[in-house]
């Protein structure tokens, strides 16, 4: 096929999507192709490569289930899921919190704590942390009751949900409500890096592309109050390693922050979050 036959193959597909009722579908499909088939142009696509594809796709979808999503993972080391979230839930004025990826290890209806209470319920010698900060608005003003939502892993690099049985399921998260002046305090351990899960295809993939699977230590946080819009986010810890080439592309330097020694020698990291009016 030549190249004006190759162009008019593509312009036919992309007409034939030209009745779809729904004008949405259309423009993502009609776009879809359009350079799904400039890929395949530009790369000359061989037989053998468009069946490995096949192949790997088949695979992914193969390691998919209610706890395993392999897709969202090579959506993750793809960049595409942060290429969506800054997309969608970046905040043009560049005032509120930076968001970044959920993330697979979120669990719903994590347990509510007290201010300053710790979410350690099993000790695997990670070394001792505070997480702490304040709420605000765009303007500055402090947030009372806002809900402030926890995730990270534990000193094996392990999070509570990829290890039941060993660690209790509701360890290294929780809930806090900031009190009245926005405060939110969590005692909890410093997170340490950790592997992707790496035993499906995309943990081939990357090793077959040279790539690691680390990602950067990080806690997760949820943030979200009345009249504000939701902030799906984490927070970075300065010393880690892999801030530079974090395997999902998660980390925004604003995000990043330190864990200080305190007077008593636990190490505090101090995080404030700003959230926009909704
Ligand atoms: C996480 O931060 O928990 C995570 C994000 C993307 C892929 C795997 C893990
Ligand atoms: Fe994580």
């Amino acid at each position: 096929m030549d190249r004006v036959s190759e162009d008019a193959l593509t312009a036919e597909v992309v007409a034939r999507l030209e009745a779809t009722p729904d004008p949405r579908l259309r423009d993502v499909m009609q776009s879809f192709i359009r350079h799904l088939h400039a890929f395949a142009r530009e790369v000359r696509l061989t037989d053998e490569e468009w069946l490995a594809g096949i192949r790997f796709l088949t695979a992914t979808g193969h390691m998919c289930d209610d706890v395993r999503q392999e897709f969202i993972l090579l959506s993750d080391t793809l960049g595409l899921s942060s290429l969506v979230d800054v997309i969608n839930h970046s905040d043009d004025a560049g005032i509120a919190t930076e968001p970044t990826i959920l993330g697979p290890f979120y669990v719903a209806e994590s347990p509510w704590r007290e201010f300053g209470e710790s979410m350690v319920e099993y000790d695997d010698g990670g070394e001792a942390a505070i997480l702490r900060g304040v709420v605000r608005d765009e303007t500055g003003s402090p947030i009372a009751g806002a809900v402030v939502d926890l995730w990270q892993n534990a000193a094996t690099g392990f999070y509570a949900v990829q290890q039941p049985g060993v660690q209790p399921t509701t360890n290294l998260r929780g809930r806090y409500r900031t009190d009245d002046e926005g405060r939110y305090e969590a005692r909890t351990v410093r997170p340490v890096p950790y592997p992707i899960p790496n035993d499906g295809p995309v943990g081939q993939l990357l090793r077959d592309t040279g790539r690691h699977e680390w990602r950067a230590a990080h806690i997760h946080v949820k943030a979200s109050a009345d009249g504000y819009v939701p902030l799906t986010s984490h927070v970075f810890d300065r010393r880690s390693d892999y801030l530079d080439s974090d395997t999902v592309f998660g980390v925004k330097d604003s995000l990043i922050a330190d864990f200080v020694p305190g007077s008593d020698g636990v190490l505090v990291c101090e995080h404030d979050i700003v959230l926009a009016r909704a």
